[in-house]
This record gives C-alpha cells, structure tokens and sequence, in this order.
C-alpha cells in the first residue's frame, strides 16, 4: 500500500496590501517627512520619475535631498530646482553602474551628512525603445548579449550595490541613531512579476526587474535588523520618456502622471510599517504577486 500523499505545506506567498488612506496606515514615515535633520537620496534625477521625486521630496519633507544623476551639467530643470531650494538639495554626479561612482555617493554622505540617511530610492532604470536599442526584445532571438548585460547592470546590480554601499548609513537602531525606520525603494515594473507574464517578451527587462524584486526581498530580510525597510515599486505605466514609445495602447486613465505615481509611492512610504518589507507594491498600494 503506497503512502498517503502529504498535505500540501502552506505557503505564504506575499505581504499585505499597505493602506494609503489618509489617517489608515502607519503614518511612521510623517516623522521622517518632519524631520529638519533627514537625508534622502534617490538616483535618476535628472529627467522622469526621478526629476518629479525630486521635487516632492523638496516640498513634502523638511530634510535634505541629494538628487543624484549621471551628468549634473546637463540636468538643467534639476540645478534650477536646486537653486530654488537653497541649503536643501544637492546635485550630486552618479553612474550606478559605475562602483567608483557608488562608493564616492557614499563617501559623500558619510562627509557631509554625519553618515546619517533615512531614504534611499533606487529610480534609475534602462527599457529601451525598440529602435535605436535592442530592447525591449520581441522574442528570445532578439536578445543581445550585451543588452542583456547592460540591462542588468542598471536595472539591479548598479541600485544593488548603491543599496550595499548605503547600508552602514541607513542604520537607524543603536544609540544615537533616528528611531523612525529608513527605507529603500526600489524602482521595479509588474512585468518583472513571473505569476503574471502571459505575454513574454520584453525579455531583458524582465528579467532584470524580477531580479531586482528578489534582492529586495532579500536586501529587505537582512535590513529589517538595522531598522531599515525596503519594498520594490512599481508606478504603473506613466508618461515619461521610457514609456513613451509604448503608449499608443494604453488608455488614456491608465496613462498616469509623473506627479500622481511618485505621490503616491511617497504615500506608501509614509504609511507602511515592519509587515510590509521586502513586498513589491503598485500606487494603490496593492501587494502584487512575485
Ligand atoms: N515610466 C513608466 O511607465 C514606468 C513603468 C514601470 C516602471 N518604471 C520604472 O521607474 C523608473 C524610472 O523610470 P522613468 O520612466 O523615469 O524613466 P526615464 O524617463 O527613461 O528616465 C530614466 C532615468 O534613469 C537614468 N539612468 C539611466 N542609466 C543610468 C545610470 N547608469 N546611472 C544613473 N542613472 C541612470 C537616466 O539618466 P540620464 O538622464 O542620464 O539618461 C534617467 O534619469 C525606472 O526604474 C523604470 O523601470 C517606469
């Protein structure tokens, strides 16, 4: 008589969702928002969602913001933002794909902000546009090996190894430390989510932004530990230059504003709490499946 077939184990597949009603969530981030002494750091500035970031963390935090992008002279808007917010925002030069340029950011904070950060966004990220670029690739044939690379290296080794480099400073238990967890989000996309590829394609984009959801959860894991917390986001398709040459097919209320999805990755960031790391979440705050 053969065995009984055992149950099936258990499994916890995610997170719960984060409530971003006013006055719902946690609101633990407010204190962060409040604090004339926070430092927040977020990659791509220069243009898109980073640009947009920049801005509202300038008016919706009291902190400082450095805005880094890879060729500060010619980001323009950002140095005139800069301007205009005089002792609060620094324009700061850095290539993630660059490990010299990673380690001099976070020589940078340890320098000129006591080794002290309370946020760190991992905007920065490579599609292509099918044209003048091999990605995003149609089929399996298509994918070029240097691409492929290339993808990698921006999409998750370069905001992996900014995440490794700014640990140290994002340690917020110990003596001395701010008691409000720092965060890290990193910038992902729902193609990277493998339970919801019916499509395929987009294969060096894919790729790269699931592997970018499993180092959250594992940068998240570990970083729990030191008080920090970490989900992967994603903004939903907004109109920017990386969208652009996709946006033919989306309707126009699923096309969303710069403005709209960075408020609300802030929300989400203001109202999650120690349940919610290592999750990857949309703007409505919804736990979205690996
Ligand atoms: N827009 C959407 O619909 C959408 C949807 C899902 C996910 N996302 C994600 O959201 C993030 C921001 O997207 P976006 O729409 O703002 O893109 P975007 O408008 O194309 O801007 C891309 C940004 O990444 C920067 N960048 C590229 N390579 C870099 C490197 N090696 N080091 C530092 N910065 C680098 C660019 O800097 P330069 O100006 O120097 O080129 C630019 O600031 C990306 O991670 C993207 O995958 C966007």
């Amino acid at each position: 008589m053969g065995a009984a077939v055992p149950p099936g184990i258990p499994l916890k597949f995610g997170h719960a969702n984060i409530d971003i009603r006013a006055g719902a969530g946690s609101a633990r981030g407010l204190e962060r928002n409040a604090d004339t002494g926070a430092v927040f750091l977020l990659t791509a500035a220069s243009r898109g969602l980073g640009l947009e970031l920049a801005k509202q963390l300038a008016s919706r935090t009291q902190g400082h913001v450095i805005a880094s992008c890879r060729q500060p002279s010619k980001a323009l808007e950002l140095q005139a933002l800069a301007q205009s917010h005089p002792g609060r925002m620094t324009v700061l030069e850095l290539d993630v794909t660059d490990q010299a340029s990673v380690d001099a950011a976070a020589a940078h904070v340890a320098a000129l902000h006591n080794g002290r950060l309370d946020a760190l966004f991992n905007v920065a990220g490579l599609l292509g546009d099918g044209r003048a670029t091999p990605g995003p690739e149609r089929s399996l044939g298509a994918i070029q090996r240097d691409w492929l690379r290339h993808s990698m290296e921006v999409n998750v080794i370069g905001p992996v190894m900014l995440a490794q480099a700014m640990a140290p400073h994002l340690r917020t238990t110990g003596q001395g430390r701010a008691k409000t967890p720092s965060v890290v989000v990193n910038f992902s996309a729902r193609v990277g989510s493998i339970s919801d590829n019916r499509l395929g394609g987009w294969h060096s984009y894919r790729m790269s932004k699931s592997a970018l959801n499993q180092a959250t959860k594992c940068m998240a894991l570990e970083l729990k530990r030191q008080g920090t917390w970490a989900f992967a986001y994603h903004p939903g398709t907004t109109d920017t230059d990386l969208s652009r040459p996709f946006q033919a097919n989306v309707k126009p209320e699923k096309l969303f504003t710069p403005a709209f999805t960075v408020g609300r990755m802030l929300d989400l960031c203001d109202n999650m709490d120690q349940q919610h790391t290592g999750g990857f979440y949309d703007y409505s705050g919804t736990f979205l499946l690996w």
